[in-house]
């Protein structure tokens, strides 16, 4: 059933309806004169001319089945085997029973701080902390805060779409870093293996006999076709189909056919070449370059000890869906660092919470955390909170975070803090990994499609909990949506599809800008677009080239 969309727009109130058909009628508040649009933003027809197309893709864009419409956080393992039906649990995205919250837009002037300049809307962390009610449960590295200085810089436009840099990137980042091939339950049985393609390069990851977790090039040594053309199960040997020579599952030769005529070639093809593995919290991380330092390393003991309380190998996939996009892997991942977006973005989440003003963002080398703390409901239009409110929802939050893991894997979780039971943290772990903390279940990742700099791979991944005396479940179908699909199309991945299609709406203007901007450059803020700027620390060592 189509969902008949009728919402004000938060920061002036206009009203956007839709009518059917992609149209949306967009009225003035007090007024008569009104006009209608296309949901692609075009004006058809009216007194109204302008309209916010943020506004118009949400109401009128393409849209989810109304019983998708829910918070993709809270739904339980059985809606998705289809033993209970999605409308049977509570957590409607636009709950018709909330007040839609309008204020007019101001100017956010900003407060100094001992740590820099910071919105209006910003409560120092600590204040949080210090007032939690179970402060013997916080891991040290929890409290830890670290602002990367400096700030706005600019980042030279070539980057995100010349040649030059894909190649570049190919040698320097993917040749040579960790990353996140795939969940462990991806590969669950002996001889089970997954295709991890990341630009031009393939390799296989092979669940083996003992359990462990081996990979190597997925292509063949004869005359180099691709091994496996997709990932597969229960697999003995990895037989080419094109002339039949074969490997083990840890890529020691098994056999050449007609081996007489390759005389002195056997040592040439005896091994695979291997790539490192790690292992941690259900993902599989690889690295090519058998010099590399341990993932442990990589990732930093302040990040590994975020994760390590919530059981994320603990997760079972409860989507897995790939979009294909009209703007570099960077262009995309950007779109995702930071809620300063929000305010323009996202203008229907504004409807029922604040602009996200009070995000704190801290780096710890490879890793980017922004974690979320109650802000005063939206400075951006004049809706404050007191500290005190401010605690009270802390608390709030934290109790319902409880409550709802409670309901859906029976576990009290007794020694969580306060501050461990808000809503997620929204991170990154360089290059190309978003693993969001808590029970937000969000994991996205951002790869290149192949070797075009203008096109790239945005997958999500949703990982949920479920009770621990429970079977895991069976990890959800992979699915795949090309360029012209909106999320929506993904009706598993619930409300989240909606908010990530005003995402990605965004990106490929941005991703044509950018090729076409003079002067050649762009612009990363002090502090809300801090994670970003360590990216591009990151992105510069690893490629070896000048800020
Ligand atoms: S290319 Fe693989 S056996 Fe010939
Ligand atoms: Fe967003």
């Amino acid at each position: 059933m189509n969902i008949m969309r009728r919402e004000p727009h938060p920061l002036t109130g206009t009203t956007y309806e839709a009518l059917g058909d992609g149209k949306v009628k967009v009225q003035k508040e007090g007024s008569n004169a009104y006009g209608i649009f296309s949901w692609q933003g075009e004006w058809l027809e009216g007194e109204v001319t302008q309209a916010d197309p943020l506004m118009l893709l949400y109401i009128a864009g393409p849209d989810l089945p109304r019983d998708h419409e829910v918070m993709w956080m809270s739904a339980p393992a059985k809606a998705f085997d289809g033993t209970i039906p999605m409308e049977a649990f509570p957590g409607t995205h636009m709950d018709d029973m909330q007040p839609r919250i309008v204020g007019s837009y101001r100017p956010d002037k900003g407060q100094e701080t001992d740590e820099g300049w910071r919105s209006i809307g910003y409560f120092d962390p600590q204040y949080f902390i210090d007032n939690d009610r179970k402060p013997e449960c916080i891991p040290p590295e929890m409290k830890l805060t670290n602002t990367i200085s400096g700030g706005p810089i600019k980042v030279n436009t070539d980057r995100y779409w010349k040649q030059e840099y894909h190649d570049l990137e190919v040698e320097k980042i993917w040749k040579k870093t960790w990353q996140m091939a795939c969940r462990e339950d991806e590969i669950p049985n002996p001889g089970d293996y997954y295709v991890y393609e990341i630009a031009h390069l393939s390799y296989l990851v092979v669940r083996q006999a003992d359990g462990s977790v081996k990979a190597h090039q997925n292509v063949c040594l004869h005359r180099g076709r691709l091994l496996k053309d997709c990932s597969g199960r229960g697999e003995t040997v990895f037989r080419c189909p094109y002339h039949g020579w074969s490997w083990n599952l840890d890529g020691s030769l098994k056999e050449i056919t007609t081996e007489w005529d390759f005389p002195g070639v056997r040592e040439d093809a005896a091994q695979l070449p291997p790539v490192q593995v790690a292992l941690w919290e259900g993902f599989v991380f690889i690295n090519p370059d058998p010099e590399a330092g341990s993932f442990e390393e990589f990732i930093g003991p302040v990040a590994m000890a975020h994760y390590r309380k919530y059981g994320f190998e603990h997760r079972y996939i409860q989507a897995n869906v790939s979009k294909l996009i009209r703007a570099n892997w960077k262009v995309v991942m950007e779109a995702f660092m930071e809620a300063y977006h929000v305010i323009a973005t996202h203008p229907h989440q504004m409807l029922m919470s604040g602009d996200l003003s009070n995000s704190n963002y801290d780096v710890f080398g490879n890793w980017g955390r922004a974690s979320q703390f109650p802000a005063p409901g939206s400075p951006q239009r004049g809706i404050m909170m007191t500290k005190e409110e401010a605690l009270e929802q802390y608390y709030r939050v934290a109790d319902g975070q409880r409550g709802l893991m409670q309901a859906l894997t029976g576990e009290t979780l007794e020694d969580f803090s306060d501050l461990e039971l808000q809503g997620g943290s929204f991170n990154d772990l360089f290059p190309n990994l978003h693993p969001w903390g808590g029970w937000m279940r969000i994991c996205f990742r951002f790869r290149p499609n192949g070797s075009n700099p203008d096109e790239s791979i945005m997958d999500i991944y949703l990982l949920a909990p479920w009770p621990k005396d429970k079977p895991r479940p069976v990890p959800a179908k992979h699915r795949k949506l090309g360029f012209d699909d909106a999320w929506t199309a993904a009706p598993e991945l619930m409300s989240l599809s909606k908010i990530t299609d005003q995402d990605v709406f965004n990106v490929p203007s941005v991703h044509k800008g950018l090729k076409a901007k003079q002067p050649p450059h762009i612009w990363y803020s002090a502090y809300q677009e801090a994670k970003i700027r360590n990216f591009h620390v990151n992105y510069n060592k690893a490629m070896g080239i000048e800020g």
